[in-house]
C-alpha cells in the first residue's frame, strides 16, 4: 500500500486536510442525500426499538468518539449508554443483561484491550458490532455487524481524520437508532441529516483558521501544561485536544469538564497557564462561558474557541478567540475538534519534535 503526503510536511497534516473529503466519503455510506434520511447498508442482527442499554468500548482517541456519542444516542435516541475504555471495562467483568448491544470502536480494529473488551460481551450474550476502518481485522471479523468509517489509511500515529469518520458514522448511527425507537420525527432527521451534510464545507472553513493558529500555537509551545475545558459533547472534544497535544508536543495538558473548574484544577491557574476553552454556542455555552471568567480573573491565558454567536457573548479577559462556523449543535463537536487538531499540530510541528512518529507512541498497540 502506496500512500504519500503530497504537498504536506507530515502525514499528521495530510489526513487534517483530506476531512472535508473523508466526511464526505463516510456520509455517502451512511446518509441519503436525497430523502435526507440515513440509510444502513448493514443487516442489523439486533432492533434499536428493543434495547435496553448501548455498551461502548475502546481506547485513545476512539474512546473520545464514544464518549461524544454518548451523548447522541442519550438525547436523539433516549437510549442508556456505558462507555469505558477497554482496558478498564474488561477487567471490571461488569454484569450485562442478554440482548444488549456492545459497540467497539477502533480505527485498526486490532487493539488488544478493545478486542478482550469484545470477547467478553459476545461471552455475555450481547449484539456485537464494531466501528473500524479496517475491514479485514480481528475485531471487524469477531463482530456480528461491522459499520465501516471509510477514511482511507491514516498513517500519523495521533488519529484525526479516523476520528471525524467515526463521530459521522456515530452521529449517523444514533439518528438510526432514534428514528427506529420513536423519538425521531421524520421532520428531525430531516433537520440532523442536513447538518449533517453541512459539515464538510463547515470543516474547510475551520480549516482556514491556520495562520491564526499558528500564531497561537508558537506561544503555546513555550507553556509547560495546557488546560482544556469542555462541557456536555465538548468535554471529550477538550480531552481529546489535551491528548493530542501530549502526544505529539510532549507539552503536558489535560482535558476537563468545565463545571469541574472549580473543584481542582482552578489551583493550576495563573498567567503562564493557557487554558482552551471549546465552547460553541449552544444552550449551555453561557454556563461553560462563566466557567472561563473565573479562570480570567485569576489572570489565565483564555484561548476560546467558538462561533460568532459565542465570541459575541464573551466579555474581557480572551486572549484569543478561534471561530468556527456556525453549524447545527449535533454536529457542533464535529467541527470543534479540528482547530484542537490544528493546535496540537502547529505546536508540534514549533517544538521540533516527530510529529507523525511520536515517541514511545504506536499506531496499533496490540499487546496489553
Ligand atoms: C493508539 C493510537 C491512537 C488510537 C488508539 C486506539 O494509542 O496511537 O491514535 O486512538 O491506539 O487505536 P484503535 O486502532 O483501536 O482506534
Amino acid at each position: 500500500l502506496l500512500v504519500d503526503k503530497g504537498n504536506h510536511r507530515h502525514f499528521m497534516a495530510k489526513e487534517i486536510y483530506e476531512q472535508p473529503e473523508t466526511i464526505s466519503h463516510t456520509l455517502s455510506h451512511y446518509v441519503d442525500m436525497g430523502s435526507e434520511q440515513v440509510s444502513l447498508r448493514e443487516v442489523l442482527p439486533f432492533d434499536f426499538a428493543e434495547l435496553t442499554r448501548l455498551t461502548m468500548s475502546a481506547c485513545g482517541t476512539a474512546y473520545y468518539a464514544g464518549a461524544v456519542a454518548k451523548y447522541w444516542f442519550e438525547r436523539y435516541a433516549r437510549l442508556p449508554v456505558d462507555i469505558d475504555v477497554a482496558s478498564e471495562f474488561r477487567y471490571r467483568e461488569p454484569p450485562m443483561e442478554k440482548g444488549g448491544l456492545s459497540l467497539f470502536i477502533s480505527q485498526s480494529g486490532e487493539t488488544a484491550d478493545t478486542l478482550a473488551a469484545l470477547r467478553y460481551c459476545a461471552g455475555q450474550g450481547q449484539h456485537v458490532a464494531s466501528l473500524v476502518n479496517t475491514l479485514e481485522s480481528t475485531i471487524a471479523r469477531e463482530s456480528g455487524v461491522v459499520f465501516p468509517i471509510l477514511c482511507g489509511p491514516e498513517i500519523g500515529v495521533a488519529s484525526t481524520k479516523a476520528l471525524t469518520a467515526q463521530l459521522t458514522a456515530l452521529a449517523s448511527l444514533s439518528i438510526a437508532a432514534g428514528r427506529a425507537r420513536g423519538v425521531i420525527t421524520a421532520e428531525l432527521e430531516a433537520e440532523l441529516v442536513r447538518a449533517l451534510t453541512a459539515l464538510p464545507s463547515a470543516v474547510s472553513q475551520a480549516l482556514s483558521a491556520e495562520t491564526q493558529i499558528m500564531d497561537i500555537s508558537k506561544r503555546l509551545s513555550k507553556a509547560k501544561d495546557v488546560l482544556y475545558l469542555g462541557r456536555g459533547p465538548m468535554f471529550p472534544v477538550a480531552m481529546e485536544g489535551a491528548l493530542k497535544l501530549k502526544e505529539i508536543s510532549y507539552i503536558h495538558a489535560e482535558g476537563y469538564a468545565a463545571g469541574e473548574l472549580k473543584h481542582g484544577p482552578i489551583a493550576l491557574v495563573d498567567e503562564a497557564m493557557p487554558v482552551i476553552v471549546v465552547a460553541p454556542s449552544n444552550e449551555l455555552v453561557d454556563k461553560t462561558l462563566s466557567n472561563m471568567q473565573e479562570v480570567a480573573a485569576r489572570g489565565g491565558k483564555i484561548i476560546l474557541i467558538t462561533d460568532a454567536e459565542g465570541a459575541k457573548t464573551v466579555g474581557h479577559g480572551v486572549a484569543d478567540i478561534i471561530e468556527i462556523p456556525h453549524v447545527h449543535p449535533f454536529v457542533a463537536p464535529i467541527l470543534a475538534t479540528i482547530p484542537v487538531q490544528l493546535l496540537a499540530y502547529h505546536t508540534a510541528v514549533f517544538m521540533g519534535t516527530d510529529v507523525d512518529q511520536p515517541r514511545n507512541l504506536a499506531k496499533s498497540v496490540t499487546v496489553e
